[in-house]
């Protein structure tokens, strides 16, 4: 096993300094920027399906559920699809309206999780088209989908998903700008420099794991916090849910992620000088408006540790700590703001001396309901 993870003290750590090289594989063969293209079978084999389709509804559980909520904003900002992202248990049991002419997109980095297979085998008795994103190359879900795109994220064994995350959404990124170049929505320049843009990940997420020192300093200073909120706007809400699913998972500290503008309706009420509030402030991403979110917490003495944009003044004298991720265009920030966020419950976790590849009542793959 010590060999296995290469020197690292758990598989988690080892497979967080992966995710260069795991989002390089993802796009290995697929992302051609020079030619202006992305090469993907199961998508242009059944690119008039996703054309055409109605709507596309998303079923995945746990982590993979996050980046099937990323996905609705992709699809939505880059390609104009309606889509709707659904916890595969609810699906499978509220009777949905599935039609011909929707597809859905079922996401699992195992490939066996019992409501995602259940959702899938529901959608396609409905006439739906359902294709998979799995990591595990063979397994149940990527059998019972009519196409899909595998991850290649390699083996994940820490039971808190990581790279299995990242490379979710590199393959979502993937179609959706695919599906904006034959719509036309984006336009061929356009198209080609969000290429190079996504080109450029592995390199913008290698520096990003710089900040480990520093979120290693962080950690000490909240190891034994009992709760702790995350807050982010647009595609860094589902980074924020994300997080609070990262701290939850290994740390056992209770976290909740929010869109930080619904925190006026609710957990606002939680804040004083004991809450920990984690805010995902990017540059591009309504930086204004959380900027007075901040201000909010600010005023209620709550201890901000805030995810900015390298060069962000502004936020960095608002916040009791800032931790700066390189800059990239808004709609691939979730593929770096996310790796501060899961150092940071990593090294929570290990302080508390908690079990952190795997955490108790938990399972790397849930096969039973
Ligand atoms: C379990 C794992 C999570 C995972 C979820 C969905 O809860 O602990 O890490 O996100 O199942 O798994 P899947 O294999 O379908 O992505």
């Amino acid at each position: 096993e010590q060999i296995e993870k290469k020197g690292y003290d758990h598989f988690m750590l080892k497979e967080i300094y992966e995710q260069p090289s795991a989002i390089l594989d993802t796009f290995r063969g697929r992302l051609l920027p020079n030619e202006g293209i992305i090469k993907m079978s199961g998508i242009e084999d059944n690119l008039s399906k996703f054309l055409n389709a109605n709507r596309i509804v998303i079923v995945a559980c746990g982590t993979s559920w996050h980046a099937g909520l990323v996905a609705e904003y992709l699809f939505e900002d880059l390609a104009r699809i309606p889509v709707e992202v659904e916890y595969a248990s609810e699906f499978r049991y509220r009777n949905p309206v599935i039609k011909r002419d929707d597809v859905v997109i079922a996401i699992s980095q195992s490939g066996e999780t019992a409501d995602t297979l259940a959702a899938i085998k529901l959608a396609k008795s409905m006439g739906a088209f359902v294709f998979g994103v799995c990591n595990v190359v063979g397994s149940s879900i990527a059998r019972e989908t009519n196409a899909g795109a595998y991850t290649h994220a390699g083996p994940e064994i820490g039971v808190a998903s990581t790279k299995a995350f990242t490379t979710q959404i590199t393959v979502l990124t993937l179609i959706a700008l695919r599906l904006a170049n034959a719509k036309g929505t984006l336009s061929t320049s356009d198209y080609k420099k969000c290429l190079f843009d996504l080109e450029a990940i592995p390199r913008r997420v290698e520096e990003v794991l710089d900040v480990n020192d520093q979120i290693v300093k962080i950690a000490e200073n909240y190891s034994d916090v009992a709760n702790c909120l995350y807050l982010g706007r647009k595609y860094n809400f589902p980074v924020a849910l994300e997080g609070a699913l990262k701290l939850k998972e290994i740390s056992y500290i209770h976290a909740e992620g929010y869109p930080a503008a619904e925190m006026k309706h609710g957990p606002i009420a939680l804040i004083d000088e004991q809450m920990p509030v984690v805010v995902i402030a990017t540059k591009k991403g309504n930086y204004e408006k959380i900027v007075s979110n901040i201000q909010e917490i600010k005023s209620r003495r709550g201890r901000i540790i805030a995810v900015v944009t390298q060069g962000d003044t502004m936020i960095k004298e608002m916040a009791d700590y800032a931790i700066e991720i390189p800059e990239t265009v808004e709609f691939l920030t979730p593929l770096i703001a996310t790796i501060p966020l899961q150092l940071l419950s990593y090294h929570i976790a290990v302080m508390r001396g908690c079990n952190v590849d795997q955490p108790r009542n938990l399972a790397k793959s849930v096969t039973v309901e």
